[in-house]
């Protein structure tokens, strides 16, 4: 259940996918709940100096508070602007939940809107190098990602989701770091029509399961990975999030679990323009908390 191609080549051979796999795109997410892709673009090297700018911007804004406070008023104003309903979701920015038991993790959100918004309204953090590195890193990297979510949802037949005046499918980039205390609680749905986990520090820990009518824990199981992280290199995997349930491509349930380690995981979410999600109801999700 893999592709046996580069990110660069994707677009173009997901296209061709009917004619050089049996199994439909919609099949093998029933069936393995997810797709691995070769990434040969971004590889240990890219990622690890995310990483270390994102540990910058985490050191910066922890002690300089006010600085975290004018980016969070930033969100707030950006969530009432139109650009917002482009991504039909309000996460933008820092989230600081490094104190908060069970949760133990500390995250970005970024976004090519919400980074030009910041750089157009508050001109003041474009002197914070901490700040600029980091934005910087998320532009260059999240940009290739569009293409394989729109060529994904072509393979689907949905390519009418990112239809919008912007062109391209609206990437919510997600950069998180995982503290040791961290706890896992429960698998979770994602608020997206696909995710895409670009890389990680620990591939392990990334549990799935194709979707089913009731779940147990013993469903979840860690992708086995036929593209190996290197340094020029990286194992993508693509599942299908609650965007899509109208289309009856139901969500792959996924859950990180506690390695008592530090990991950093990026993420990049293909969300719909102007969408307001449906009440759609999906199977219960098993506590791996009694499992602890
Ligand atoms: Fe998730």
């Amino acid at each position: 259940m893999k592709f046996r191609k580069s990110l660069l080549l994707s677009f173009f051979l997901l296209c061709a996918l009917p004619s050089l796999y049996p199994v439909s795109l919609a099949e093998r997410f029933k069936q393995s709940g997810y797709v691995e892709i070769c990434d040969e673009t971004h590889g240990t090297d890219v990622f690890g100096s995310l990483y270390a700018r994102f540990d910058a911007l985490i050191e910066f804004l922890q002690t300089n508070p006010v600085w975290a406070q004018k980016l969070y008023v930033a969100k707030e104003r950006f969530i009432r602007t139109k650009d917002r309903s482009f991504y039909s979701t309000d996460f933008f920015g820092f989230y600081d939940e490094s104190e908060r038991e069970g949760r133990n993790q500390i995250s970005f959100y970024y976004s090519t809107h919400f980074h030009e918004f910041i750089c157009s309204h508050y001109s003041e953090f474009n002197l914070v190098p901490e700040i600029t590195c980091f934005f910087q890193a998320c532009l260059e990297i999240q940009k290739s990602y569009g293409n394989l979510c729109a060529a994904a949802a072509a393979e689907l037949g949905i390519e009418a989701i990112f239809a919008s005046s912007s062109g391209h499918a609206p990437i919510l980039f997600k950069v998180v770091k995982y503290l040791p205390s961290y706890v896992a609680i429960r698998p979770h749905y994602d608020g997206a029509a696909f995710s895409l986990f670009l890389d990680s520090t620990d591939n392990q820990s990334l549990l799935l399961s194709p979707y089913k009518s009731s779940f147990t824990i013993d469903d979840f199981f860690s992708p086995p990975r036929e593209f190996p992280r290197g340094r020029n290199q990286n194992s993508i995997l693509l599942i299908p999030g609650v965007f899509l349930t109208e289309f009856s491509i139901q969500p792959t349930p996924h859950i990180v679990v506690q390695s008592g380690q530090t990991r950093y995981a990026t993420i990049a979410f293909a969300m719909r323009p102007n969408y307001t999600p449906h009440q759609s109801k999906h199977s219960p999700l098993p506590s791996f908390r009694d499992n602890l």
